[in-house]
């Protein structure tokens, strides 16, 4: 596991291509997954959601769409400012975001003042995975939920396999080369992938965190999973 500092500037680095580099890496397919993140954390019109790890903002701007209140956090400037011109650009009518510079593994928040905590691709990069989820549930009110959105070991062996093939050798050759710096970012995804909990795996860590009923749902042949989890 890199060290938060290696993560930092790594993402510093990709941040201007990032945007593009994950649409086009997943022919558009993260778009769906974060409506279907969305909706299953059941948030409502105006409760306050924190989106952790947010990036360049896109998970805050589908919780935005739907109503929510939403704070997003990260701990890489380059991504907050564009995630800010995003908000600028917006048009949408909804609220925008607020974006916020902060480590994950110690928010800058009261406990329990959100009712939705997110985290999309993120949770996998946090430096200490259990102290990240303790975190996460120390922020929800009770009967909050969080809700990850990670890339996952697809379950089916044959599926797995010819996956395997994109995303060890394909994109790690054509996400290095776009991303427009000198970069081994996309070689270090799939390898962060691998190194990552599988899908029952991280329902147990986040059990482990504190959360209850923890549901999975995967996404695309379990490319992607998606994790809801309740603070009691
Ligand atoms: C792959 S990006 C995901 C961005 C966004 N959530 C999305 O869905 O596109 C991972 C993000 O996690 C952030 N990150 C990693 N560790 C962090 C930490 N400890 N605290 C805050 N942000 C962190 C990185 O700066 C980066 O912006």
């Amino acid at each position: 596991m890199p060290t938060s500092e290696a993560v930092r500037q790594m993402f510093g680095a990709i941040a201007p291509r990032y945007d593009l580099l994950n649409h086009l890496l997943s022919a558009g397919v993260d778009r769906r997954w974060r409506r279907r993140a969305v909706a299953l954390s059941r948030a409502a019109k105006g409760d306050p959601v924190l989106d952790v790890c947010c990036g360049t903002g896109d998970l805050s701007f589908e919780f935005a769409r739907m109503g929510a209140r939403v704070i997003g956090s990260d701990f890489v400037p380059q991504m907050l400012v564009r995630a800010d011109a995003k908000g600028a650009r917006g048009g949408s009518g909804a609220e925008r975001p607020r974006f916020v510079l902060a480590d994950t593994l110690s928010l800058p928040f009261e406990r329990a003042t959100f009712q939705v905590v997110s985290v999309g691709f993120g949770i996998r990069n946090v430096e200490n995975l259990d102290a990240g989820l303790a975190e996460m549930a120390r922020v929800l009110a009770p009967g909050g939920r969080a809700v990850i959105l990670e890339f996952t070991t697809p379950p089916n062996p044959a599926f797995r396999k010819l996956f395997g093939l994109y995303f060890h050798r394909v994109l790690p050759r054509v996400g290095n080369a776009l991303a427009g710096v000198k970069t081994d970012a996309y070689t270090y995804l799939p390898n962060s992938v691998d190194a990552f909990p599988d899908a029952p795996q991280l329902a147990a860590r986040m059990e482990s965190a504190g959360f209850v009923h923890v549901k999975y749902e995967y996404l695309t042949f379990g490319i992607a999973a998606v994790h809801v989890g309740e603070v009691p």
